[in-house]
């Protein structure tokens, strides 16, 4: 993949992210922290002196998120996230753009995917892997020594909101978001997906979180959705 390039404009409403395109067809970007450095084979792209890496929706729930145009301003450059489910970095490096001035605590359970997490984002001093299995959130409190803003989680678990739940109640702060991206388990039809993404919404809000948001992102990757929930003081 070649250097392009191409007019970009910011998204507001997100740090270091940029876009190109029409509203219809826009393509995302993060400003690369890492100049030249390329963590998957996304494309890099120069605007006015710096550089931009390509952010794939296919690849990336969050990308497809943002594609979607969530409401709220979620990100601050300066915020610690909590990531469940780093895995071989994709889309934890576009975070780590994001949060430029902040720290992402990367918990990954495979020691392959972590191997790989490390090697592809060693030179990124904000992102911290930590191999650890997300359903013992104790586990790595030596690592993720703070409260954090943000838990971002993507595991893939048939228990996938006890393991959002769990992980909030010990590190993130009060009146403070998760972004959990649900994968429903039943793929052969919409309806099973939908009565799965109610369940994970009532587990989340039997246990004290709000739902603030809730973006169905089947265009990009099958059978997600994503929620946005508050966890209330
Ligand atoms: C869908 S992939 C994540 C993709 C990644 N979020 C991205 O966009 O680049 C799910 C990841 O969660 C990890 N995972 C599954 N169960 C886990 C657990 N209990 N604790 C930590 N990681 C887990 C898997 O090993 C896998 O790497």
């Amino acid at each position: 993949m070649g250097l392009s390039k191409i007019e970009l404009r910011p998204y507001s409403t997100f740090p270091n992210v940029y876009y190109s395109g029409s509203q219809n067809n826009m393509k995302l970007y993060t400003r690369n922290i890492c100049k030249g450095i390329r963590v998957y084979d996304e494309n890099l792209t120069f605007f006015n002196g710096k550089e931009y890496r390509e952010w794939d929706p296919f690849r990336s729930k969050l990308a497809a998120l943002l594609l979607l145009k969530p409401k709220l301003d979620l990100f601050l450059k300066n915020h610690l996230c909590l990531y469940l489910g780093a895995s071989s970095g994709t889309t934890i490096s576009h975070l780590s753009d994001m949060l430029s001035e902040g720290i992402i605590f990367g918990i990954e359970v495979a020691e392959r995917s972590i191997r790989q997490l490390i090697q592809n984002t060693s030179q990124r001093d904000n992102i911290i892997p930590i191999l650890g299995d997300a359903n013992y959130p104790e586990s790595y409190a030596r690592s993720v020594f703070t409260e954090v803003d943000i838990v971002y989680q993507d595991v893939a678990q048939p228990n996938q909101a006890e393991i959002a739940i769990k992980n909030c109640n010990y590190y993130l702060k009060d009146d403070s978001y998760l972004i959990f991206a649900v994968k429903s388990q039943s793929i052969d039809s919409i309806e099973k997906s939908e009565r799965v993404y109610q369940e994970e919404r009532k587990i989340l809000e039997s246990s004290g979180f709000e739902i603030v948001e809730s973006v169905n992102i089947h265009k990009f990757a099958a059978n997600h959705l994503i929620l946005i929930a508050r966890k209330k003081i």
